[in-house]
């Protein structure tokens, strides 16, 4: 495929966030860099549609915190066909990891991902898709 050279305009600031992420990442350039957050940015832009894909939403939550079993049970309950199996891990006393795997429409996942993540009381929650074909 043909390289195309084009010039870039950037806050000092964000050129500095810029050159931090090549050299967290280990990239060779700011071109590579660029190229990475590009791809990434518009692969994830591509998931909110009809694509199958596959993945896992990643919740912690203090168990204690009043309604969050309930309502986490009631939502997947509701997208028992996109879910194919949970785990949950005691962390500690008060603290609980759930990994919930998850095959379907990348936009249904998305929704499901919003709506656990959304509860009141969970600490941190993230979703990972990946394609399934
Ligand atoms: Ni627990």
């Amino acid at each position: 495929m043909a390289v195309i050279r084009f010039s870039v305009s950037l806050e000092k600031e964000l050129l500095s966030e810029l050159d931090q992420y090549v050299r967290d990442n280990n990239f060779t350039n700011r071109s590579q860099g660029l190229r990475h957050l590009i791809e990434k940015h518009i692969v994830e832009k591509k998931w909110q549609c009809n694509n199958v894909v596959a993945g896992a939403i990643v919740m912690i939550y203090d168990h204690h915190k009043k309604d969050i079993l309930a309502r986490s049970n009631e939502i997947q309950h509701d997208y028992f066909d996109v879910i194919l199996s949970s785990q949950h891990f005691h962390l500690s006393h008060d603290t609980c990891l759930e990994i919930i795997a998850v095959k379907g429409k990348a936009k249904i996942l998305t929704e499901l991902s919003e709506k656990l993540i959304s509860i009141k009381g969970i600490k941190h929650g993230k979703l990972i898709m990946s394609k399934a074909d």
